[in-house]
């Protein structure tokens, strides 16, 4: 064997030393979700993360390669929480709620700390006809528009483990909260009338809204949904005054409690 063969031999004994090491810090992650899933103890600890990457940092010390590995542990921390949210959610997680009630940026949010996929429909409506959701307003009108969200939630029956944020008036259909409970649970946010208004008194991207920005038009039409809402979705979550890591430990923990008591939901369609 040259020189140049010995070293890739030595490396190649290192590759299987990390696989093995991988493989068993892995299985500890599954070990805490496992323990902290039986006691009941929140999911996301953002001060624990802190305090691993601190003791991460004086571990390392002066060590010559201190960034580089500092920027694999950044990829070792992601995948723990991917494998987290894998033994919690083998099913997608349907926002639904008002426009304004925070879908979106809980959608966001619950991505970065789960690392679960994430899709807003709104979105995926526009790529697809290349038109604003207002352009397809004016254009073809709103049944149209509520046509091309049920064909969409029928396409995102094939995802597994993906975080839908649904237009606000996508549950007043009976058949597409069906397509979204064969693979899903639906978490409806809820925000006050003023709190909505707050929150979308400066889009133009509400076609519904247009003309009729003020809060007595958006309560009505809240009051309106609000049966239908309630009645789609699996779990409730209250919006005013929580910050966006609260509201996510509360889907988070009132989603494991459902699946405690009734399965998952793929379980219970298979
Ligand atoms: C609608 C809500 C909008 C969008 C469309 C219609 C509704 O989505 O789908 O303008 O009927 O409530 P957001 O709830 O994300 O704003």
């Amino acid at each position: 064997m040259n020189q140049l063969e010995t070293i890739r031999e030595k490396i190649s004994g290192c590759d299987d030393v990390i696989i093995e090491q991988l493989a068993v810090r892995m299985s500890h992650i599954q070990e805490i979700i496992s323990y902290k899933k039986a006691t009941g103890i929140p999911i996301l600890q953002p001060e624990q993360e802190q305090k691993q990457t601190d003791a991460l940092n004086t571990k390392l010390g002066d060590n010559p390669f201190r960034e580089e590995i500092l920027d694999i542990f950044k990829y070792i921390m992601k995948n723990s929480r991917r494998i987290q949210a894998k033994s919690l959610f083998d099913y997608n997680i349907f926002l639904i709620g008002f426009m304004g009630a925070g879908k979106s940026t809980i959608a966001s949010e619950l991505q970065a700390k789960l690392e679960m996929e994430r899709v807003e429909m709104d979105e995926m409506i526009v790529q697809k006809q290349g038109m604003s959701i207002s352009e397809i307003f004016d254009e073809y009108g709103e049944v149209y528009f509520r046509n091309l969200e049920s064909n969409t939630l029928i396409e995102l029956q094939k995802r597994k483990q993906t975080i839908v944020s649904c237009g606000g008036g996508v549950v007043m259909r009976e058949d597409n909260a069906e397509h979204m409970k064969k693979n899903g649970r639906v978490v409806l946010l809820t925000a006050r009338p003023e709190t909505i208004y707050y929150r979308v008194k400066d889009s133009d991207e509400r076609p519904i809204l247009n003309n009729h920005m003020n809060v007595d038009f958006i309560s009505s039409l809240m009051e309106k949904r609000r049966e239908r809402y309630e009645q789609v979705a699996d779990v409730t979550i209250a919006t005013d005054g929580k910050d966006a890591t609260q509201i996510c430990e509360e889907i988070i923990a009132k989603l494991i409690a459902l699946d405690n008591e009734k399965g998952s939901p793929s379980r219970e369609n298979s």
